[in-house]
């Protein structure tokens, strides 16, 4: 499969049979996204919570692309109240999909979309695709069942968040890749807007000197898992 950046938390993965997910695609009001909505290609798009930076394009690119809303069960309502297709599905539930499977894990965080509609509780989402596992875990404070979901699901990648204020900082970041401890790490959702400045190369470095691997991705870069 291949794992594209586009910054903050919006990846995109394209399996090896040719399906093409969007995580949190949050692109055109993204400053530090050169991407724009309407170039990119989706058959599915999860979503990890219903605040503004995640859902971002999503209903913009379900609407040119057909794609299917995957995501917990109350936004995912939302989304079909929208006149869009959505699997709702819920923390700690898996489903097998044509790409692949995906399981909710629990966030420590908010979700109330950008019209003040409860999007339910946040989540993680862990996938399985193309023999490989991703950990994305939207956006999340440290929390210990980490290491249990880590346990149960050996994690080739893990992408978390490093931005601090509204989410896990660099020091937490780091723990957190001790707990669950993936493959590799991948840092995300820093350097957006000012209040979430963060270095990656730092977080690498202390990642680094716990043993572990970590690669921070160039916004906009692709790589094969
Ligand atoms: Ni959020
Ligand atoms: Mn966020």
């Amino acid at each position: 499969m291949k794992l594209r950046y586009f910054s903050h938390s919006s990846f995109q993965i394209t399996t090896d049979a040719g399906h093409t997910l969007l995580i949190d695609p949050f692109l055109d009001d993204n400053p530090t996204c050169t991407v724009a909505s309407d170039d990119v290609a989706a058959d599915f798009i999860v979503l990890t919570h219903a605040h503004g930076d995640h859902v971002g394009d999503a209903f913009k690119i379900a609407e040119r692309t057909g794609a299917l809303f995957i995501c917990v069960n109350e936004l995912a309502n939302y989304c079909i109240d929208k006149g869009f297709k959505a699997h709702n599905m819920h923390i700690g539930g898996s489903y097998q999909f044509d790409f692949g499977r995906i399981k909710f894990t629990i966030a420590h965080h908010g979700s109330m979309t950008p019209d003040n509609t409860y999007g339910g509780e946040p989540a993680g989402v862990i996938l399985t695709i193309d023999g490989k596992s991703v950990y994305h875990t939207g956006d999340t404070g440290l929390f210990y069942d980490m290491k249990l979901i880590g346990e149960m699901t050996p994690i080739d990648y893990m992408l978390l968040p490093i931005g601090d204020n509204f989410t896990m900082g660099i020091t937490d970041a780091v723990k957190a890749v001790q707990l669950t401890n993936p493959q590799c790490a991948i840092p995300m959702h820093y350097n957006t807007f000012p209040v979430i400045e963060a270095d990656p190369e730092k977080f690498k470095q202390q990642v680094e000197a716990t043993g572990k691997k970590a690669i921070v991705m160039n916004f906009g870069q692709e790589i094969t898992l």
